[in-house]
C-alpha cells in the first residue's frame, strides 16, 4: 500500500480545522504515540527479553501483575506526565489516579484513564495485546490540582478515546468524536501510516465473542442468546462463528472490521461484569458507537451514559455491529 498520511501530519490536519485549537490535544496524541511505539519494541520482542511472567505483585484489584503491565504503565505515565497538556492520569495498574503536579501539567486541561496493557494473560503464549485510553476535559479548574470528580465522567463525555492492538501488525485507532480511523504500524519508517480511513462496523456480522467457560454463570437472557448464536437459521446458512481470543482490545478489532458481537456479560461469579468501565468499557463503546456500533451494559442501558462512582468499578459489556446487540438485548429483556 502506498503511504499516503501519517498520524502526525493527519493530527495536524485535523487541528487545522479547528481555528480555536491550541495544539494541546496534538500534543497528548504525540504522548500516546510514542509510548505505543516504545511498548511495541517491548512486546515484539518478549520471547528474548526478561519481560515475561508475573512482576510479583498484584494490582488493586486482585490480579497479578505481568511484568509488561508495570513497564507498559510506566512508559505510558512517563510520556503523558511529560508535555504538561495531561493533569492527571487513572491506570487499571494505580490504586487511586496519580496527579501531575508540575507547574505546566497544573495548567493541562485533559485527565486520560488508561488501561496499559489489555490481555496481558496472553503475552507468555505470544498472543495479541493491547492498550485502551480514553480522555476527558477536567472538570476542575486549571492551575490547581486535579481531582477525583475529573475521572469520574460518563463516558459520553469523552473527548477522544481509542486503543493500540500490538498484533500480527501494531495499527492505533482513534476516534475524538467524528469518526474512528485506523493507524498501521510501520517499524522501518517508525510511523503510523493511516490505513483504515473512517472506520464503520457492519451492522450485521457473522462472529459472536463470549468466555462460553462460564456458560453455567451467566444470566438466561445470555444463555438464551448463544443458544440463538448457535442455530443453523443465520443468513450463511450455518451458525454464527465463536471466536475469543480473550484480549478486547483484539476481539474488538476483529469485530469492528468484520462485524460481529462481543459480550462480557454479569455472572454469578462477576456480579457486575469483569471489564472496567472506565479503562475498558467506555472507550470502546465511544469508538463502536462512532463507527455507527452499539454498546450496552444491559437493557436499554448504554454505557456511555453510566455515570461512574468509583475508579476501579466494573462494567458488563454488551458491544458491536447494531443489530446484533439490538438482538441480544431482546433476549435480555424476555421474561
Ligand atoms: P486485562 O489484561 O487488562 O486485565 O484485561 C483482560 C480482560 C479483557 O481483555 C478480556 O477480554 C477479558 O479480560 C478476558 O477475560 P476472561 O479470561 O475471563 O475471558
Ligand atoms: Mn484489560
Ligand atoms: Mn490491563
Amino acid at each position: 500500500m502506498e503511504i499516503t498520511k501519517t498520524l502526525g501530519e493527519f493530527i495536524v490536519d485535523h487541528q487545522n480545522q479547528y481555528p480555536t485549537a491550541t495544539g494541546e490535544l496534538s500534543a497528548l496524541f504525540s504522548s500516546i504515540r510514542l509510548a505505543g511505539k516504545i511498548v511495541h519494541r517491548e512486546v515484539n520482542k518478549a520471547g528474548l527479553a526478561d519481560i515475561r511472567g508475573a512482576a510479583g505483585g498484584d494490582n488493586i484489584q486482585g490480579e497479578a501483575q505481568q511484568k509488561l503491565d508495570v513497564y507498559a504503565n510506566e512508559k505510558f505515565k512517563a510520556a503523558l506526565s511529560a508535555r504538561g497538556v495531561v493533569c492527571g492520569l487513572a491506570s487499571e495498574e494505580e490504586d487511586s489516579f496519580v496527579a501531575f503536579d508540575g507547574q505546566r501539567s497544573l495548567q493541562g486541561k485533559y485527565v486520560v484513564l488508561i488501561d496499559p496493557l489489555d490481555g496481558s494473560s496472553n503475552i507468555d503464549v505470544n498472543v495479541s495485546v493491547g492498550t485502551i485510553f480514553s480522555i476527558y476535559r477536567r472538570i476542575s479548574k486549571t492551575g490547581g490540582p486535579v481531582s477525583l470528580e475529573d475521572f469520574l465522567q460518563p463516558g459520553r463525555a469523552q473527548v477522544a478515546a481509542g486503543y493500540i492492538v500490538y498484533g500480527s501488525s501494531t495499527m492505533l485507532v482513534y476516534s475524538t468524536g467524528d469518526g474512528v480511523n485506523g493507524f498501521t504500524y510501520d517499524p522501518s519508517l517508525g510511523v503510523f501510516c493511516l490505513s483504515h480511513e473512517n472506520m464503520r462496523c457492519p451492522p450485521e456480522g457473522n462472529i459472536y465473542s463470549v468466555n462460553e467457560g462460564n456458560y453455567v454463570h451467566f444470566p438466561s437472557g445470555i444463555k438464551k442468546y448463544i443458544k440463538f448464536c448457535q442455530e443453523e437459521d443465520k443468513p450463511s446458512g450455518r451458525p454464527y462463528t465463536s471466536r475469543y481470543i480473550g484480549s478486547l482490545v483484539s476481539d474488538f478489532h476483529r469485530n469492528l472490521i468484520k462485524g460481529g458481537i462481543y459480550l462480557y456479560p454479569t455472572s454469578s461469579t462477576y456480579p457486575s461484569g469483569k471489564l472496567r468501565l472506565l479503562y475498558e468499557c467506555n472507550p470502546m463503546a465511544f469508538l463502536a458507537e462512532q463507527a455507527g456500533g452499539k454498546a450496552l451494559a444491559g437493557v436499554n442501558q448504554p454505557v456511555l451514559d453510566i455515570v461512574p462512582s468509583e475508579l476501579h468499578q466494573r462494567s458488563p459489556l454488551i458491544i458491536g455491529s447494531s443489530s446484533m446487540v439490538d438482538k441480544a438485548c431482546e433476549f435480555l429483556s424476555e421474561k
